[in-house]
């Protein structure tokens, strides 16, 4: 079963496969990276990893426009229903997996924070194993790097998804001993680029990543997909 993954700029994502689509820290309209706006976007399920404006700032009026269920931390869940109308969540922590109509989902450890933009309490940051159509996928979110995330690569990983942005995640550097121990087929990288700060020379850090020869690099333009087929 192919499963397709899509770089919409910054650490925004869409997946899909068997006819679901999961929308990852939907950032669209505020996004200098992105292509698309908000308005034109549609999805079933929204992943959000921590309480961010660059992570959320579109999730409740995708989530609106599309009937979609967001899933985040019980404190960002409960904030997007009270405060913003959203009327489909499910809420989560940290270790906890949730059955959605796809699959499932691990909320996992992210070292970061999370308030949400109002100033409000936003709950722990985190990432996500996503199982769909048979394939295992890890988005880390905003985190440093720690050696605990060698668990989230068992059971094997078809792709994971790292920030390499460095000043307010990890580094490229520190991708790489991510990337040993998570031990995925097809590394993508996340959270570059969009700004100033957090530019990267994302091809020398592709051609690193083949020099280590444990994950395929694969470097999506904003818009491009990869298809992780059997
Ligand atoms: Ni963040
Ligand atoms: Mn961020």
């Amino acid at each position: 079963m192919t499963v397709q993954i899509t770089w919409h700029g910054h650490a925004t994502w869409i997946i899909e496969a068997e006819g679901h689509r999961i929308l990852v820290d939907p950032f669209f309209d505020e996004n200098p990276a992105a292509v698309r706006k908000a308005k034109e976007v549609q999805a079933d399920t929204i992943l959000v990893t921590h309480g961010h404006f660059d992570h959320l700032a579109d999730a409740a009026a995708i989530a609106k426009q599309s009937e979609a269920t967001v899933v985040a931390n019980f404190e960002i869940a409960t904030w997007l229903s009270s405060e913003h109308g959203v009327k489909s969540t499910v809420g989560m922590n940290l270790g906890g997996w949730a059955t959605l109509p796809f699959g499932r989902v691990q909320m996992t450890i992210a070292f970061h924070s999370s308030q949400l933009p109002d100033g409000s309490y936003g709950g722990n940051p985190g990432g996500f194993v996503i199982e769909v159509a048979g394939k295992r996928i890890y988005v880390a979110g905003d985190t440093a790097l720690f050696s605990d995330m060698q668990l989230y690569g068992q059971p094997a990983l078809d792709a994971a998804i790292l920030p390499i942005g460095d000043l307010f995640t990890m580094g490229p550097a520190d991708s790489l001993q991510a990337i040993a121990w998570l031990r995925p087929r097809v590394v993508l990288p996340s959270h570059y680029n969009t700004w100033p700060p957090i530019e990267q020379d994302v091809q020398a850090w592709a051609e690193q990543v083949r020099r280590q020869a444990i994950a395929e690099p694969f470097v999506p333009d904003v818009g491009q997909s990869f298809e992780l087929g059997e």
